[in-house]
């Protein structure tokens, strides 16, 4: 069980310095949203970012492209530090392709659903992923409140996973604060995305430990 702290809602100004307050009160993967303006209607950060903070920090990144052309920009983001890529189901692409693409880096390959979205979307994709990220909002912007309505999709996805005797993470991504995490704990997932719920508080390193504590990590 992890807690992924979500740059989204992070401090830009002082950057550095929250990453590594984080960090010393245990986090080791931050998520990173990348939107493109197009795909969701906000623009966000790019790989430029992340080549400028590898240097200052020890952790590594699970990148989350909100974007239309998953294909042309993983390559983009070919870093050391990053662990992880995902893109979502929804985007105009061939997911299977756009796995290989993102395993031929050797990065951890992921899959994001959206609410509306039925997991059936995801087909033949489940026996092949490392990660599935389940969101819990419409993904966009921080600070929205979660969608209850979406906790059994997680549980189908562990379901799934049995039956497949596949290996993939499940991921929830999107108002996950001290109550929701709960919910998405007891419906089965393992990792935990949090920006306002952790950057929003006055006290960034006590939230997460606070929500650390409540997943048992
Ligand atoms: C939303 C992003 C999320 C966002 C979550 O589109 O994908 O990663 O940072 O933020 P909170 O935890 O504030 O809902
Ligand atoms: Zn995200």
């Amino acid at each position: 069980m992890k807690i992924l702290p979500s740059l989204l809602s992070a401090p830009f100004g002082r950057l550095e310095e929250s990453l590594r307050s984080l960090e010393a009160a245990g986090a080791d993967v931050f998520h990173f949203d990348v939107m493109d303006g197009h795909f969701v209607p906000n623009l966000t950060m790019g790989p430029l970012l992340i080549e400028n903070l590898q240097p200052l920090i020890q952790s590594q990144f699970d990148v989350h492209l909100m974007v239309t052309n998953p294909d042309e920009q993983i390559p983009w983001f070919d870093f050391p530090s990053v662990r992880s890529i995902s893109f979502h189901i929804e985007a105009p692409v061939d997911a299977a392709n756009v796995l290989e693409i993102i395993r031929e880096r050797m990065k951890k390959t992921g899959i994001v659903i959206n609410p509306p979205t039925k997991m059936e979307a995801l087909g033949s994709c489940l026996e092949k992923v490392d990660q599935v990220l389940v969101m819990t909002v419409n993904p966009g912007f921080g600070g929205q409140k979660f969608h209850p309505e979406v906790l059994p999709k997680i549980e189908w996805l562990a379901k799934r996973r049995e039956q497949l005797s596949a290996q993939f993470l499940i991921q929830v991504d999107g108002g996950i604060g001290e109550e929701t995490i709960r919910q998405a704990l007891q419906a089965g997932a393992q990792e935990f995305v949090a920006g306002y719920s952790i950057f929003g508080k006055e006290n960034a390193p006590e939230a997460f430990r606070n929500l650390s504590r409540l997943v048992g990590d």
